[in-house]
C-alpha cells in the first residue's frame, strides 16, 4: 500500500519524535536520595500510595467515579489526586494530540506523573480512556519497577450506553467526522484482559462502583488507621540533634 509522501514524513517524523521522547536524554545523572523515605512519607498521611488507573470509553464514567471516589476518601482523612484527561491535556500536555504517537506519549507522562505522586504517598486517580493494552501495561510496568501500587479499573460500559450519555457531544461530532481518531468509532478500544478491578457502569450505580475501589483499597492494606512510628521517630531524632 502507498501512503502519501507527507504522511509518511508526519508518521515517521511523529515516531522518532515519540521514540526521543521516551529515550533517556542527559547523561551522567544520578538519583539523590533523601533522609525521609517514602514509608516516613505514607507515615504521615496514614495511607499508602497507589494509582488506580481507570481506563474505558469516553462517556463510561471514569471522571465520575473518580469525582466521587476523591469525596469519599477525602471523608475518610486520606489524599488523593485526581489526573483527569482533559485538565492534564491542558497544561503539562497541551503539546499532544491524539495521533497514535501522541496518546503513547500522553500515557507514559501520565504515568510517570502518577509515580511521582505515589512517592509522595499520595493516591493518585488517573482518568484517560488509555485505550491501548501496551500503553498501560508499561505503566503498569513502570509502577511496578518503582514499587508502587498499580491498580487497573475498568470502566466497562457498551459503546451504545456512552454513545447514549455523550456528556461532553463528542460522539455526535465524531459520527458526523467533525472528530478523527474517536475511540470506539474510528480508533480502537484494548478492552483490559486482567485489571484488578471491574466496573459495569451500565448495570452498577455510582456509589456502588466507588464502594468496589474503597472496599479494594482497605482489604489491601492502603488504608492505615493507626499511626506508624517512623515518622516519630524521625522528628524526634531531629529536634534532639
Ligand atoms: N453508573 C454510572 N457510573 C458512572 N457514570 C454514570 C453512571 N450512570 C450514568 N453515568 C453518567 O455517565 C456520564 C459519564 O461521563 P464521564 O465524563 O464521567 O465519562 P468519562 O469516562 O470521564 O469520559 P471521557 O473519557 O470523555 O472524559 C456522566 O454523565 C454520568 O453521570
Ligand atoms: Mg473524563
Amino acid at each position: 500500500m502507498h501512503r502519501p509522501v507527507d504522511q509518511w514524513i508526519y508518521n515517521q517524523d511523529t515516531i522518532n519524535w515519540n521514540l526521543k521522547m521516551a529515550d533517556q536524554k542527559a547523561t551522567n545523572v544520578t538519583w539523590h536520595d533523601g533522609e525521609v523515605s517514602r514509608e516516613d512519607r505514607f507515615s504521615i498521611l496514614r495511607q499508602r500510595a497507589a494509582t488506580i488507573w481507570f481506563t474505558g470509553l469516553s462517556g463510561s464514567g471514569k471522571s465520575t467515579i473518580a469525582v466521587a471516589l476523591e469525596r469519599a476518601l477525602y471523608g475518610i482523612g486520606k489524599l488523593s489526586y485526581r489526573l483527569d484527561g482533559d485538565n492534564v491535556r491542558l497544561g503539562i500536555n497541551k503539546n499532544l494530540g491524539f495521533s497514535g504517537a501522541d496518546r503513547k506519549e500522553n500515557i507514559r507522562r501520565i504515568g510517570e506523573v502518577a509515580k511521582l505522586f505515589g512517592d509522595a504517598g499520595v493516591i493518585a486517580l488517573s482518568s484517560f480512556i488509555s485505550p491501548y493494552k501496551d500503553d498501560r501495561d508499561e505503566v503498569r510496568e513502570l509502577h511496578e519497577q518503582a514499587g508502587i501500587a498499580f491498580v487497573e479499573v475498568f470502566v466497562d460500559c457498551s459503546l451504545a450506553e456512552a454513545e447514549k450519555r455523550d456528556p461532553k457531544g463528542l460522539y455526535k461530532k465524531a459520527r458526523a467526522g467533525e472528530i478523527k481518531n474517536f475511540t470506539g468509532i474510528d480508533d480502537p478500544y484494548e478492552a483490559p484482559t486482567n485489571p484488578e478491578i471491574h466496573l459495569k457502569t451500565d448495570e452498577m450505580s455510582i456509589e456502588q462502583e466507588v464502594q468496589i475501589v474503597l472496599d479494594h483499597l482497605q482489604e489491601n492494606g492502603f488504608i492505615i488507621d493507626q499511626p506508624l512510628t517512623r515518622a516519630d521517630d524521625l522528628a524526634v531524632a531531629g529536634a534532639s540533634s
